[in-house]
């Protein structure tokens, strides 16, 4: 059942709502996957995440955004700015925000599962890479939390932090091999101009552009520039 108002019919494809990425991913994420979407700081990974609960909600699918670096009034803030009323959805129980203090791992796990009362859709957790610091063995705990995931009939976003000096693709180092997708973004500048690059790095059981995009963030929110034609 999970997505099956925004899947393409007999597709199992969850919509991303950016504009221009679902055809790079097979025409969406498959439904009930974990995506991780990485990115360097200011490029758009909160607004990304707003933006795919927004596309659920929507269309009727319930979604929970757990952030462990806004306040839950500046995340409606941050919605609000691209026409995305996350208070008016709350009221019809489309769309809950949490916002809580990474403590010790069990803590944020079990605060996170309890959030799934609400029987979600989609879930985004913005970012991983908060929570990262409160695990002492980061793989084992990163393991149990995606299996734990993958247990339930939701499609989950987590966003995490890249440096550009990072070797890998994730500043937890461990989040980019268990997800079933990840996603960089990144902010690069060549000739005196600064863009936005997005690039779909893997994306299990989907044929896949790895081209890197251009990005725009506008008061629409995150949209791909269509390549030139020809
Ligand atoms: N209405 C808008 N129009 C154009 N750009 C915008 C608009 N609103 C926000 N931005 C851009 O979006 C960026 C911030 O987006 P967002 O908060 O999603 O980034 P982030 O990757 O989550 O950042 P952080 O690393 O701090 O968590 C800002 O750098 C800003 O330039
Ligand atoms: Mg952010």
């Amino acid at each position: 059942m999970a997505g099956t108002t925004t899947a393409a019919p007999g597709s199992g494809r969850v919509k991303s709502g950016i504009k221009g990425l679902d055809k790079l991913i097979d025409g969406g994420f498959p439904q009930d996957s974990i995506i991780v979407v990485s990115g360097t700081p200011g490029t758009g990974k909160t607004i990304m995440g707003l933006q795919f609960l927004y596309e659920g909600a929507k269309n009727g699918e319930m979604g929970i955004y757990v952030s462990f670096e806004q306040e839950k009034k500046d995340i409606y803030r941050q919605a609000a700015q691209f026409g995305w009323d996350f208070a008016a959805l709350e009221k019809k129980n489309l769309i809950r925000v949490f916002s809580m203090w990474p403590t010790s791992f069990d803590e944020v796990i079990s605060k996170i599962f309890k959030c799934l009362y609400y029987k979600p859709k989609r879930l985004v957790v913005d970012s991983i890479t908060s929570i990262a610091y409160t695990m002492r063995d980061n793989k084992e705990a990163f393991h149990k939390m995606v299996e734990k995931l993958k247990d339930t009939n939701l499609t989950a976003m987590l966003t995490s932090e890249m440096l550009d000096r990072d070797k890998g693709f994730t500043r937890d180092g461990v989040s980019e091999f268990v997800s079933d997708g990840l996603i960089i973004l990144r902010s690069v500048e060549a000739a005196g101009e600064h863009k936005n690059l997005l690039r779909v790095e893997k994306l299990r059981s989907s044929r896949i552009n790895k081209e890197s995009h251009i990005y725009q963030i506008s008061s629409n929110g995150i949209s791909l520039t269509a390549p030139p034609p020809g």
